[in-house]
């Protein structure tokens, strides 16, 4: 297990200001940010957080508010935050999809393709650090940048102000900004704060897990669920170490926790080899750090609405097929939960064989793990119902347009 201590990590939050600088003016409104360090309880904002959950602690810069969150929500949707504007934040992060995209890698306004699979952002808010594997990726305000300007690869493409001349032309836009501001004109930073408070508030907890779990309804998983729930939180299955908590997970901060606790593991999946040797961008936390020690870890995802978050891992790797006709793009002529049935089946197979032999891998916990198919399938049937319907379907995180 590879901890980073927290004093570390502020010195290469500077790096961060420059490496991921899309525009250079803004740099000293974001060095508060890091410099600031601090981050607040905010009031007059309701959470309302399900049953067992913490509330989630934002940087004081950027408090929380109804207004921000509804302009985050215009902006997230809105296609002028890229430079031809065929794209927006929502063309990889799509709701039905618990704002995952379906797709083992998504592609760019110029159709490069991305090293990386796109992320659900369930709980987002909870994460000390985003991203697959960048540990400089300490809050959201800062993340936005990189689909927004990053240019390897390239995602939104944004390469100047335009798009906020665009947001101010646009009549919906200045009593929004007025509201969430206290300022009529768009700027590139409140953009993003805009957007991380609206992505802060996508909480989802209304699960079959937390119905059973948080909410006492006995009923609410079957038996097949519980005996799979068993065996994830057991010293067998190992998932709970880092899967674990209200946000299945080991990489969670909030207003109950101590300290912001971040992890970063292999799970078996990667497989650089000699004759295929993978490029930088897909070795997981060494593209960042540069040490050995560090090929092949990533964040360990939070497992919500993992039942629509296919394909998975990093690399999309385990993906549904059409048993019955290969040759079809993988998952047509499929329900969703038979598709995420299928998946998580791969997954569970994974780990049922000690992560296929792979290395480097955390041999303490990913090693082999003795259960039979009937039991394999109860683990399935327990991910299939970490899925809140609720959340794909609410309209506070649905299109405004
Ligand atoms: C071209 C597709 C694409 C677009 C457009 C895009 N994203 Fe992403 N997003 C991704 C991918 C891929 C990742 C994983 C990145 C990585 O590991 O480096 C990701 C990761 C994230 C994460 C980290 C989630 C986590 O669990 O750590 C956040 C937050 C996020 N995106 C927000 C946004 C916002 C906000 C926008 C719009 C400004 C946006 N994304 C636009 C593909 C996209
Ligand atoms: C040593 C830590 C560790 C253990 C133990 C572990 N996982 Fe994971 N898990 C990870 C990491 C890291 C990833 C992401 C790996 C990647 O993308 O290459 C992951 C990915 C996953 C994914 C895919 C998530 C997604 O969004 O793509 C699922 C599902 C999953 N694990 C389930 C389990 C189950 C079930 C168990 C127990 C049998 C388990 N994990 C045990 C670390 C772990």
């Amino acid at each position: 297990m590879n901890r980073i201590y927290l004093f570390l990590i502020s010195i290469l939050q500077f790096h961060c200001v420059f490496l991921f600088d899309g525009l250079d003016t803004k740099k000293d409104n974001d060095s508060q940010i890091f410099l600031a360090l601090l981050w607040n309880q905010p009031e007059g904002y309701n959470w309302n957080l399900p049953p067992g959950f913490p509330t989630p602690v934002v940087p004081s810069v950027n408090p929380m508010s109804e207004a921000k969150v509804e302009l985050g929500r215009f902006l997230f949707y809105d296609r002028s935050l890229s430079r031809d504007q065929s794209m927006s934040c929502s063309s990889c992060h799509i709701q039905e999809f618990a704002f995952a995209d379906g797709k083992d890698f998504p592609s760019g306004i110029t159709g490069e393709v991305h090293p990386r699979n796109s992320q659900h952002l369930s709980n987002v808010a909870y994460h000390t650090r985003l991203t697959w594997n960048n540990p400089l990726m300490t809050n959201l305000e800062i993340q936005a940048r990189v689909p927004m300007f990053g240019a390897t690869p390239v995602e939104l493409g944004l390469q100047n102000n335009d798009f906020v001349n665009r947001l101010n032309a646009n009549p919906i836009y200045p009593p929004m900004f007025q509201r969430a501001f206290g300022d009529p004109s768009a700027n590139e930073q409140n953009v993003r704060f805009a957007l991380a408070s609206f992505q802060r508030s996508m909480i989802s907890g209304n699960s079959k897990f937390d119905q059973y779990n948080f909410r006492n309804n006995r009923s609410a998983l079957t038996e097949s669920e519980i005996r799979g729930m068993r065996i994830f939180n057991s010293e067998d299955g190992e998932c709970f170490h880092c899967h674990g908590g209200f946000n299945f997970t080991d990489t969670a901060f909030h207003g109950n926790s101590g300290s912001q606790e971040f992890f970063y593991h292999s799970n078996g999946i990667h497989s650089d080899t000699y004759y295929l040797p993978l490029s930088n961008d897909k070795k997981g936390l060494f593209d960042v750090t540069g040490n050995a020690s560090d090929i092949g870890k990533f964040r360990a995802p939070s497992l919500r609405n993992i039942g629509v978050t296919y394909p998975y891992m990093h690399d999309g790797s385990f993906m549904c097929d059409d048993a019955n006709n290969p040759s079809k793009p993988a998952g047509i002529g499929k329900t969703k939960k038979d598709c995420a049935r299928d998946a998580l089946t791969k997954v569970i197979n994974h780990y049922r064989l000690g992560g296929q032999s792979h290395s480097p891998k955390d041999t303490n916990l990913i090693k082999i793990l003795p259960i039979n198919d009937s039991q394999r399938d109860d683990m399935v049937n327990f991910l299939l119902s970490l899925t809140d319907e609720e959340f794909l379907t609410n309209p506070k995180f649905a299109s405004p347009f």
